[in-house]
């Protein structure tokens, strides 16, 4: 008698296990491997597009560099290869730091986004100024712009993939269409179109992308697809449009970020995420005087930018067809350029790593689906 109660409890306790298990495992997501351990942004996404970080020189080595080999397969350089630190003057260029990230990137099989040919800042003043000081004419410019591009692509063909070639020549002010920078008050917009069949004599196979911020302005937007079009009628070699993503907890919204995605990708150009990271300070927010506690990581913060990062992902993998890249500016939140812009010294929080480089819970939610 005792025999048969105890087969039965065995039998019916065999029947909950198996009950229990089925539920886990049916609960269990895709990604999460119950270790508490990262498999690599570039492992989840690898169905999906490469998933960049921007470097400079000094992230190549130590922890930093660890992280970025396992979790990234495409890099750019945050700084080095724009056309000021790169072309300081005339007759001279700065090969050094460049360098050094595409052979950190090769070394490691990683992708390179080339950022940037043609930018209206970090570009040295001798670039616009005649041997008198004065301003140069518009033919001599031209001329400039092609030495360096053919210069700076070349040197990287067949190892940078992709190059930002124009970057933020649209103005923000609704009441103008291009940026009043020099390249636009001398050239007028003829060098944009310049630039990209330059960049494209010099390096057939590399994609080509107009990149720039606020593109979830529909103002902003709506000049830009002008722009672009236009280019592409005239039968101009741009590829894709890096929509920066420069976002916050608080804008923009999910909205506004898929009708980029959708009006950019229906002139049937690539779409990449170039410069991604979420502020955790809304744009008004510019503290002056500071009380101590002003630039905490606050636990509404965390989730705000958690649900942000969610939605995010869950609708770049939606859109993978358009989507062939996400990069973001920066690591971690150990350095950000954040941390000094708008306000100086204020710390910001808007990378996927914290300070010590450990995957935030954000993380786990932009790669467990
Ligand atoms: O070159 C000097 C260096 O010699 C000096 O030691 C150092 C000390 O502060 O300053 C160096 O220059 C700084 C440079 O970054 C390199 O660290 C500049 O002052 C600083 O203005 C510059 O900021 C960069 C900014 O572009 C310039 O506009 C940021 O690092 C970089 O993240 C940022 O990146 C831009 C993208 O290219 C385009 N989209 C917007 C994005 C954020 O502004």
């Amino acid at each position: 008698m005792r025999y048969y109660i105890l087969k039965n409890v065995l039998r019916q306790m065999r029947f909950v296990l198996l009950l229990i298990l089925i539920a886990t495992t049916g609960c269990k997501k895709k990604n999460d491997d119950n270790t508490g351990q990262s498999k690599g942004l570039k492992v989840y996404y690898s169905d999906f597009f490469p998933v960049g970080a921007s470097v400079g020189s000094s992230n190549l080595t130590g922890d930093e560099s660890i992280l970025l080999i396992k979790e990234f397969n495409s890099i750019t350089a945050e700084n080095a290869m724009k056309p000021g630190p790169i072309h300081p003057s005339e007759n001279n260029y700065y090969w050094t730091d460049a360098d050094k990230i595409v052979d950190f990137a090769v070394a490691n099989g990683m992708k390179i986004r080339g950022h940037t040919l043609c930018w209206h800042s970090q570009t040295a003043a001798w670039m616009f100024l005649d041997a008198t000081g004065g301003t140069v004419t518009k033919d001599v410019l031209l001329q400039r712009l092609k030495d360096h591009i053919k210069t700076v692509v070349s040197r990287y063909k067949g190892k940078v993939y992709a190059w930002d070639v124009v970057n933020e020549a649209i103005d923000d002010d609704n009441s103008k269409i291009y940026r009043e920078s020099s390249w636009y008050n001398i050239c007028g917009e003829e060098y944009i179109a310049k630039a990209f069949q330059w960049a494209h004599e010099a390096d057939p196979d590399a994609l080509l992308f107009y990149n720039d911020y606020n593109t979830e302005s529909a103002s902003k937007r709506d000049k830009i697809y002008n722009m672009l079009k236009k280019l592409l009628d005239a039968g101009i070699p741009v590829h894709g449009i890096g929509l920066q993503g420069h976002w916050s907890i608080y804008w923009p919204s999910e909205t506004d970020i898929l009708s980029s995605i959708s009006k950019f990708s229906s002139l049937g150009i690539k779409v990449q995420i170039t410069e991604l990271d979420v502020s955790v300070y809304s744009s008004s927010a510019n503290f002056s005087v500071r009380t101590p506690g002003d630039d905490t990581f606050t636990s509404d913060m965390e989730q705000k930018q958690i649900n942000f990062y969610k939605a995010i992902f869950r609708d770049f993998r939606t859109n993978k067809n358009v989507i062939n890249g996400v990069t973001f500016w920066n690591i971690s939140d150990r350095h950000s350029w954040l941390d000094n812009f708008p306000v100086a010294n204020r710390k910001n929080y808007p990378l996927l790593f914290d300070k010590d480089l450990k995957p935030k819970k954000a993380y786990w939610e932009v790669v467990n689906f």
